[in-house]
């Protein structure tokens, strides 16, 4: 009596295994996430996402090369904007000379090549850190959306790519289309934030923007009026067919490891690129363990990587890319 199936030989060797390996990661799936401050030769490390860092546009002329250089082309920018310069209204995120503006310029001056896409939300530009308008105790829908549309423009103006808005109002994604077909900006993309958790796992984010709702009289502290219940599965193809239909060029799901179900359910019913963002608490969770000596850092990563791309993901957006390609290069 012999096993019927000998799945065993296709593991038998590395050769045998490299041969008939499904999922490949490679220096072209990712996106970079990159923080920025204003200032000169600032290069400060975010106190709950160990070795990542906020930079100076100075500072951050030399990362983005080091990225180029490394093989990845593609970055996603945020920014840290001081307090004084915060309102109900995010006024300071349309200033053309803003430092999201300043930063794009930055990016595309020291590497023309580079895909820049740009982070849409109000929240780092909002007393209340909300992405939203705040009036009493509601975040705002249309009032919103107007201010982001002029965001993106903003952002198109300064050379993005890409805008990329994380906000979760509703009819946001055509409203910024229209504006910047209107404009004339036909080639400048949206990766819309498609099926946005309201979840625990921003946390390391918002201590890297300063960005976390306050707490104040009539002010929910939390984003779960706009961002999805963890619990629910159907909204979120909802979500991104409703961001499809008025203009999305990619989707996304957020944040990474946990929501792997959804991924793979909306892979399954899109036609366009659907991009995984593996978020800060993620990123912290691991570096935390690794510290410890708990778990082994290159291998957790990269079986990580390897998951998110298996359920689905055509861009992955993380902390680790940097990591991950020099592992892989
Ligand atoms: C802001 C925004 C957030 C993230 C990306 N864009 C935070 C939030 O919604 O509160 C989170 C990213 C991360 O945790 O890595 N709209």
């Amino acid at each position: 009596m012999y096993p019927l199936q000998r799945h065993r030989r296709l593991r038998q060797n590395s050769a045998i295994r490299s041969l008939v390996r499904e999922t490949i990661i490679t220096p072209n799936d990712f996106l970079v996430p990159l923080f920025v401050v204003d200032g000169k030769g600032v290069k400060e490390e975010i106190a709950s996402m160990p070795n990542y860092y906020r930079y100076s546009l100075d500072l951050l002329e030399n990362e983005v090369k080091e990225l180029w250089k490394l093989g990845i082309k593609s970055v996603l920018l945020f920014v840290k904007v001081p307090d004084n310069l915060k309102d109900n209204s995010g006024t300071e995120a349309l200033n053309p000379n803003g430092l999201m503006q300043r930063a794009i310029k930055t990016v595309k001056n020291v590497c023309p090549e580079m895909l820049v896409m740009t982070d849409v939300a109000m929240d780092p530009y909002s007393n209340f850190g909300h992405d939203g308008v705040v009036a009493n105790g509601q975040i705002l829908n249309d009032d919103t959306t107007a201010i982001l549309s002029e965001m993106a423009l903003s952002h198109a103006k300064a050379g993005a790519d890409f805008v990329a808005p994380s906000d979760m109002m509703d009819g946001r994604i055509f409203e910024m289309r229209s504006l910047l077909e209107d404009e004339g900006f036909h080639n400048t993309g949206v990766m819309s934030y498609s099926a946005k958790y309201a979840s625990a796992f921003y946390g390391p984010f918002r201590d890297a923007l300063d960005s976390a709702p306050v707490d104040v009289q009539d002010v929910p502290k939390n984003k779960k009026t706009y961002q999805m219940d963890p619990a629910n599965r159907l909204e979120a193809i909802k979500e991104t067919q409703t961001d499809i239909a008025e203009g999305a060029d990619i989707v996304m799901v957020k944040p990474g490891l946990c929501y792997l179900d959804i991924v793979r359910d909306i892979k399954n019913v899109v036609d366009i690129p659907v991009a995984v963002y593996q978020v800060s608490g993620e990123y912290a969770m691991l570096k935390a363990a690794a510290e410890k000596g708990w778990l082994d850092h290159d291998a957790v990563m990269m079986e990580q990587m390897t998951a998110i791309k298996r359920a689905g993901a055509d861009i992955i957006a993380s902390y680790f890319a940097k990591d991950v390609v020099k592992l892989i290069s």
